[in-house]
């Protein structure tokens, strides 16, 4: 049997370089930081990392505002660094994708200085400018922005070179990042220029930004009435991407070392993002965010994976698995917001969100698919609390972009005071504490990745939906039809259920997230809020 592609079976790693670790008092992370820590990664057990972006950056969405695609912020490091990094990781056999952001570009990007100073700039026509409604004052249409939902996706230009006083350009997020004009032809081969940079550097591939948002209706129609307040880059999905992502896939084909695109495509609706994989000849990955949204309910999980299955089984598109990432509260702290907390002191809350969230690693470390972990999620961390003082993010995410505590020490292995507070319980929830913990949720994390190594079943075997009581799901996994099976069992609620095995399954625990111990016969009860790995061996 032909083994998978390596973006498959590999457990990826999001990296925010500015809170991973730094190895200077400047309070930011940096390049050198990550390259310091690949050990801890490889002790974890992870197979790939997703860099987010460390270019040159006025920051103005923390390195999402990019103002040379080709070279590394003196924040993080420069392109020396970053080669160093990429050839340790390879040493230790970890894959490096990195975040490239083709939707926008910063206002300081040398094309934007160009392309602002007047109508018949040579950049001009890089990125989408048009006349208001009626005398200009008006924006060209009803798009609104990303960040912003009461202000427009435009922005205008005075100038009085031009007949009505000037014009407006199209940002979809901050007016600080303006939309690049994928419809001309000089922006698409610039950017397959960049991508060979990269690709000639040695990296495994990219996190493509918003990358639905590369074509759109070039009559720029007005969102329908009913979208209000919808950002207009969770709407945008016209035809005109597909072939855009065929050119790109062929570019990454055209390297040795099986290169691969994951894309971050916005869109609320399942059966939509799996068309992003075309015929096998577009994106090798799309993230699907409807699972990311779902709570912690048995319900509405079995529903998104159903929704999952439908869309994506029979176009043969590999589905991806993210609970967190940079952009929305941690889920441990979503899980934990949802459930209610009457009559519940601290301690009991605290353990409650953490069998919450040991049993959520367990669903989406077994799901069929690639799963995404986001960096602290393996410590089990909640989103830092901010003073309206700190806040330093336009689109309100700085909660989820705290320093991973490194140490249980007071500055958390961080030398100089880091440009976000810690997150809450960093005290015990850092990687110096848990590691020495054999219980701990960092722990449970690599046992779950080893034995994603040590069964194939986990990585690529078909997934069954199995009956289970209501407030559980329960699946298997299995490979050569069902000769190796692993039952996944998990229960969402916080008291115990019974859920009886269908004759023949297999019932020695693998791994549990609760108190149940491994190697023990699964007495056929999972506790609160447990999950449970079942397999045919003692
Ligand atoms: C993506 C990124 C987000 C960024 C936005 C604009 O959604 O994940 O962090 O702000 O694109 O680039």
């Amino acid at each position: 049997m032909n083994s998978p592609p390596w973006w498959q079976e590999a457990v990826f790693y999001q990296i925010y370089p500015r809170s991973f670790a730094s190895s200077n008092a400047s309070g930011v992370g940096n390049l050198e930081g990550i390259r310091e820590h690949l050990d801890d990664l490889v002790w974890l057990g992870v197979d790939a990392l997703w860099i987010s972006p460390f270019y040159r950056s006025p920051m103005a969405d923390f390195g999402y505002d990019v103002s040379d695609y080709c070279d590394v912020d003196p924040l993080f490091g420069d392109l020396a660094g970053f080669d160093a990094l990429l050839d340790e990781a390879h040493q230790r056999g970890l894959r490096v994708i990195i975040d490239w952001v083709p939707n926008h570009t910063s206002n300081e990007h040398p094309w934007f200085l160009d392309a602002r100073s007047g109508p018949d700039a040579r950049h001009r026509n890089f990125y989408v400018w048009r006349n208001g409604k009626g005398d200009n004052t008006e924006p060209p249409n009803n798009w609104v922005s990303a960040f912003d939902p009461g202000q427009p996706a435009w922005k205008f230009v005075a100038d009085d070179r031009l007949e009505n006083g000037g014009q407006w350009y199209l940002h979809l997020f901050d007016p600080a990042q303006p939309d690049l004009n994928w419809d001309e032809p000089a922006v698409e081969q610039a950017h397959h220029d960049i991508l060979r940079f990269w690709l000639d550097r040695g990296v495994d591939g990219f996190r493509a930004d918003v990358i639905h948002c590369i074509a759109k209706d070039p009559a720029l129609p007005d969102d329908p009435v009913g979208s209000a307040g919808i950002p207009h880059c969770a709407l945008n999905d016209v035809e005109a991407v597909h072939p855009r992502l065929r050119r790109l896939r062929s570019l990454l084909d055209s390297y040795p070392g099986d290169r691969m695109m994951l894309g971050e495509v916005y869109l609320f609706s399942t059966e939509a993002v799996a068309t992003y994989y075309g015929t096998g000849d577009e994106l090798h990955l799309a993230f699907n965010f409807p699972p990311l949204y779902a709570p912690w309910r048995a319900d509405k999980w079995r529903q998104v994976i159903e929704a999952t299955s439908s869309a994506f089984d029979p176009r043969g598109a590999w589905p991806t698995w993210v609970l967190s990432n940079h952009d929305n509260p941690r889920h441990r702290q979503r899980y934990d917001d949802q459930a209610s907390h009457h009559g519940e002191d601290e301690a009991t809350r605290h353990r409650r969100s953490m069998a919450r969230a040991r049993a959520a690693a367990v669903l989406l470390l077994t799901l069929r698919g690639t799963p995404f972990l986001y960096q602290g999620e393996e410590l089990g961390l909640l989103d830092a609390v901010i003073d309206s003082g700190r806040r330093v993010d336009p689109g309100g995410r700085d909660g989820c972009r705290h320093p991973i505590p490194w140490t249980a020490g007071e500055d958390h292995g961080w030398p100089g005071e880091p440009w976000l507070p810690h997150a809450p319980e960093a005290e015990r929830q850092n990687v110096e504490s848990l590691k020495a913990d054999e219980g701990s949720i960092l722990h449970l994390y690599r046992r779950l990745l080893d034995l994603r190594r040590r069964f194939p079943e986990l990585r690529r075997g078909s997934f069954t939906l199995l009956d289970s009581p209501p407030g559980t799901l329960s699946f298997r996994r299995s490979l050569d039809h069902e000769k190796a099976v692993i039952d996944i069992r998990i229960n969402f609620g916080g008291e115990p259920v019974v859920v009886p095995l269908e004759a023949g399954a297999p019932e020695w625990i693998l791994l549990a997230s609760g108190s149940q111990g491994s190697g023990t016969r699964f007495p056929g009860v999972l506790g609160p809020d447990e999950a449970v790995l079942l397999g045919a061996l003692a």
